[in-house]
């Protein structure tokens, strides 16, 4: 019996569509949006959230014309994003996305690349291993330090702590690998108190508990000092943090490395906020020591202003890393296409995924070694300025601006809290509220390279109006 040639009435019509037509169309839109950034609201009103409802519904049993649905994000998408591309958004620790990353992306968008295996994209797997070279170059790490690309700082340390365990283990012999943790010997994991709340959770899916670690007493600011370390050995997991979530404060790098590096300790660090702090002369002494790590998280949607799901993993030892990551028989995935290029599914849990790096790539290439340590410069100076503005207003200041966050404080917590209401839905700016040392406060964050003095000067004056005649 002869074969039905089927031919799908759908996907003719797909095939039919003039795509150059609908990217130009698409990119119309992004860019209407990109450069129309400072005239929307920062964040999106009632009305815009309440078009979102028109993306939703019961599922679409008919197909729907593409031009329709660029139209549909166009308007009622554009109209519910949030604008933290733009100069005015403060909200936890996003950074915006510099021209060359976004520009970057759209081209990524289009190839459509597979960056798992130098098989399936040479351009994916050779421009992650150009940015494994010029981001330990540029945070000053050992040579022949391994990187790889993730979603975000999350992911990042859940890696490099899975590879940390398993080189711990390794230690007495034992392959967790292999074996699992049934009966595994002990590993300590040692943190500061003030840990980001995504390393306790690390540690809970990699099997350690995250109710079993020892934590550290910090200094008020979130910081952890050497002198509060306990004893450690070499079944210590010790994890350090550069850059606190809400105080930006580093912890004590250099004498907490030395101490654990005379105790056999693995130190991971988890810079997703203050790594690139490195990069900057002027910044270099918060990461003093960074160096005598074992491993690193790091995010390049944040502080370096790329496109998001950028997050970096790094890790000294390159064997520990493949091997805890590339442990399963990956060559049953193919052996025609065998390469002794890099596969960039050796570092970390994924196969299939974007290629982040053709972003990343593009915002080292635009910003070269000199404008990462300048964009660090000025975004600190920006939040020393924007802290300045609010404590001449009458505003408590509630840590040092050590590097580009701070929490300001007014009255009382339930004024505090109002005040911010207020200014969150003025549109005119956009910051997110935390506690600090026991206190509500108004918690900013300069972190997009997009923040001018007058936009700061703009928000400052709406907090201080907000403060001084409640609404
Ligand atoms: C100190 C710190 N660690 C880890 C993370 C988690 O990073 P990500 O959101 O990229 O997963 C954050 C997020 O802001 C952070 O501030």
């Amino acid at each position: 019996m002869e074969k039905e040639k089927y031919l799908s009435p759908v996907l003719e019509t797909l095939r039919h569509y003039p795509l150059q037509a609908g990217i130009e169309k698409a990119a119309g839109y992004a860019a209407e949006y990109a450069a129309g950034i400072g005239a929307r609201p920062v964040y999106p009103h009632g009305e815009a959230l309440a078009e979102l409802e028109q993306l939703g519904g019961e599922v679409p049993e008919q197909p729907a014309a593409t031009d329709e649905i660029i139209d549909i994000l166009g308007h009622a998408g554009s109209d519910a994003a949030v604008s933290s591309t733009g100069g005015s958004y403060f909200g936890f620790v996003m950074g915006g996305s510099i021209p060359a990353g976004m520009c970057a992306g759209v081209l990524s968008s289009a190839w459509d690349q597979n960056a798992a295996k130098y098989a399936m994209s040479p351009v994916a797997n050779e421009l992650e291993g150009i940015c494994e070279k010029w981001v330990t170059d540029i945070l000053g790490l050992p040579a022949g330090t391994a990187m790889a690309t993730v979603g975000g700082s999350s992911n990042a340390t859940m890696i490099a702590i899975t590879a940390a365990r398993d080189a711990l283990l390794a230690r007495k012999g034992y392959d967790a690998g292999r074996d699992g943790l049934f009966g595994a010997p002990e590993i300590r994991a040692v943190i500061g108190a003030g840990a980001h709340p995504s390393v306790y959770r690390a540690l809970s899916v990699i099997g350690l508990g995250s109710g079993r670690v020892e934590e550290v007493p910090c200094r008020p600011d979130g910081s952890m000092s050497a002198d509060d370390l306990p004893e450690l050995d070499d079944m210590t997991l010790l994890i350090l943090q550069a850059g606190a979530l809400h105080t930006g404060a580093f912890d004590e790098i250099r004498p907490i490395c030395e101490k654990a590096g005379r105790a056999g300790a693995w130190v991971h660090i988890d810079g997703a906020v203050g790594l690139w702090a490195a990069a900057s002369e002027n910044l270099r002494h918060l990461t003093d020591g960074l160096e005598l790590a074992d491993s690193w998280a790091a995010d390049a949607h944040k502080g370096l202003n790329a496109p998001y799901d950028c997050g970096i993993v790094l890790c000294r030892d390159r064997s520990a890393l493949t091997a805890s990551m590339g442990g399963a028989d990956l060559s049953k995935i193919d052996v025609s296409a065998g390469t002794s290029r890099r596969d960039n599914m050796d570092y970390t849990y994924e196969m299939s995924r974007r290629a982040r790096s053709v972003e990343l790539w593009a915002v080292i290439k635009s910003l070269g070694r000199e404008g990462i340590g300048q964009m660090q410069d000025e975004l600190h100076a920006k939040a020393v300025y924007f802290a300045e503005r609010l404590a001449g207003a009458g505003f408590e200041i509630m840590n040092d601006v050590t590097f580009i966050q701070f929490g300001a404080h007014w009255q009382d917590d339930e004024t505090t809290a109002k005040v911010l209401k207020t200014v969150q839905d003025s549109g005119v700016c956009w910051m997110g509220g935390a506690e600090y040392k026991g206190k509500f406060c108004i918690r900013i964050c300069v972190c997009s390279w997009r923040t001018t003095y007058e936009d700061i000067d703009v928000s400052a004056d709406e907090i201080i109006r907000a403060a001084q005649k409640p609404r």
